[in-house]
């Protein structure tokens, strides 16, 4: 396995963890980190073994956003020319689901990397926010958009333009995290959903996955006949026969096959 300084990686099960680690400053998304966070994704994508990925951070931060130390001397057209957010984008790129588990603060691009993950679970003391305003700057990894799409425009637009934070209940009332669980129980949840994963048909899972994706991205007829393909296109899969053959005869399926 690939040698990390700012990230740790393990595997339980069929879940492969990541655990962002700059505990003394608050894991701050710097580029040697995202660059970390991009190669271990990757790594974990690529491993036959793995099901799904657990994305966390400690106790205290999931992430307290972008590099502030890092950000600032930076200018434009430099920052333009040299886009050190694009990198980021290697969390959408996963086709295995990611499940971010957030523990403490999730702000500005802490928040936005929780949101390019495919489940958000919360720990009790999760708390949420893009305070960019605070420093002068906007959301600029998907906050802006991704938080709407998921608590809608009023609050959104709240939180964005005062900085406002929110607290795990009110992060799982607006439907931004899936669930709330205790703070102790975060990370064993988090690989059990995994582990949950692990037991169904790879491809059905990747395709369920990309359907609900077109969701936030095609029309609605465009996403529809997306998903149409995608369904008939299952029935090719020895396991949709091992899917449908268990369940009449009243066993548990064995998957794995494709
Ligand atoms: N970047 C760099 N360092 C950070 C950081 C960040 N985003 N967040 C925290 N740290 C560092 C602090 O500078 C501090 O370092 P020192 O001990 O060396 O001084 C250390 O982490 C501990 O932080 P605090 O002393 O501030 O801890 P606290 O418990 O008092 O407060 C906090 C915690 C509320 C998270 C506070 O640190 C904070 O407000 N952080 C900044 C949050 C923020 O503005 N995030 C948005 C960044 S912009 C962005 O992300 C752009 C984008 O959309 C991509």
């Amino acid at each position: 396995m690939a040698e990390y300084e700012m990230i740790l990686t393990e595997v339980q099960g069929a879940a492969g963890v990541i655990r962002l680690n700059r505990p003394q400053a608050m894991n701050a998304l710097c580029d040697q980190l995202m660059d970390e966070l991009g190669q271990a994704l990757h790594a974990f994508d690529a491993d036959p073994a793995i099901a799904a990925i657990v994305l966390t951070g400690n106790d205290k931060a999931f992430a307290a956003g972008a590099d502030i130390r890092e950000m600032q001397p930076r200018s434009w057209p430099g920052t333009y020319l040299n886009d050190f957010i694009a990198p980021w984008e290697a969390v959408l790129g996963v086709r295995k689901p990611v499940i971010a588990a957030v523990a403490g603060f999730a702000l500005g691009g802490g928040c936005e990397v929780a949101m390019m993950c495919d489940i958000l679970l919360a720990a009790d003391n999760a708390r949420f926010g893009q305070p960019e305003i605070k420093l002068g700057i906007v959301p600029g990894a998907g906050g802006s958009q991704r938080l709407t799409r998921a608590i809608g425009k009023s609050k959104a637009m709240e939180m964005v333009l005062t900085g406002r934070m929110m607290d795990a209940a009110e992060a799982e009332r607006t439907g931004l995290v899936a669930r709330v669980v205790p703070l102790a129980e975060l990370l064993p949840e988090a690989v059990a959903l995994a582990q949950k994963i692990g037991e169904l048909s790879p491809p059905a899972v990747a395709m369920a996955k990309e359907a609900v994706n077109a969701a936030f991205e095609l029309p609605l007829r465009e996403g529809l006949r997306l998903e149409r393909r995608l369904f008939l296109s299952l029935f090719g899969t020895e396991d949709q026969k091992e899917g449908m053959a268990a369940f009449n005869e009243k066993r548990k399926p064995s998957f794995r096959r494709g």
